[in-house]
């Protein structure tokens, strides 16, 4: 049996949310996709409110995965706790709180999204993120399909970490850096990959933030309070086809839904 799951790149803003109310079920349609997992982290920003949370599942999401800026809205630690369906990174200490792991019965097969953070370049405290997947492969109870969402920086600890759990997992994207890449493949052992699924926000800005206050910082002024870039947005992500038998990936396509102008 074949399963589509489609993963969505950071959703950056109000107005890269409004993009994925408004585009999501289409592009599913379109797709025939079986499963959806979207990454939130800078819905607000920086962060996401629990509302935003209802508004992105609501779209379509059957997952919500977080990273680097999960617990910036404190507000959403309740629905961490209580949301099985709402991901943060499952290599943070054992004190944070939420999961960072789900098991989901579809019906004719069953899911695991795992989400991790990297460690290169990113300031935050949490586990070696390949003995973490191991841990989880280990224990957790074994799904058909296996999801990996990998928020990191770096391109080589994303690399090396698809060639890591190849074999072992359907899936497995990168997140956080909002640049999509343009590397999706099927590693040597049937795991899907793609670097980056790049962002779900503004076109024209500096991974969401407006390019003058960006480029502030580079100069060595201030940047002052964060902000998100108006105009038209653009929707990223990727598309994996997987096949129940081996649980493996047999197609990965890259995409990119934009409004005009
Ligand atoms: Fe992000
Ligand atoms: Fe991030």
């Amino acid at each position: 049996m074949e399963f589509r799951v489609l993963a969505i790149g950071d959703v950056v803003g109000e107005n890269g949310l409004d993009l994925l109310v408004r585009r999501l079920r289409p592009l599913k349609r379109e797709k025939q996709v079986d499963f959806t997992v979207v990454n939130g982290e800078n819905a607000a920003g920086l962060g996401l409110f629990p509302a935003q949370a209802e508004e992105i599942f609501d779209a379509g999401a059957d997952v919500i995965t977080l990273g680097n800026h999960t617990f910036d809205k404190h507000q959403i630690r309740p629905m961490l706790e209580e949301n099985r369906y709402l991901l943060r990174p499952a290599n943070y200490t054992a004190r944070a709180p939420g999961r960072g792991t789900g098991y989901y019965d579809m019906g004719r097969c069953s899911v695991r999204v795992i989400s991790l953070q990297g460690r290169v370049n990113l300031n935050y405290n949490c586990d070696n993120p390949f003995t973490a997947a191991d841990r989880i492969l280990k224990e957790a109870e074994r799904a058909t399909f296996t999801l990996v969402d990998f928020h990191a920086e770096a391109t080589s600890e994303k690399l090396a970490m698809g060639y890591y759990l190849d074999g072992r997992i359907s899936a497995l994207w990168g997140t956080h850096t909002h640049v999509q890449t343009a590397d999706e493949q099927i590693l040597p052992r049937g795991t899907g990959y793609l670097t980056d699924a790049g962002m779900t926000g503004p076109v024209h800005s500096v991974i969401g933030m407006p390019a003058e206050q960006s480029i502030e910082g580079f100069l060595g002024g201030l940047r002052g309070r964060h902000t998100v870039a108006g105009g038209a947005c653009a929707l990223h992500g990727v598309l994996f086809t997987l096949e129940s038998g081996t649980g493996l990936c047999t197609a990965v396509e890259r995409i990119r839904v934009a409004d005009a102008g």
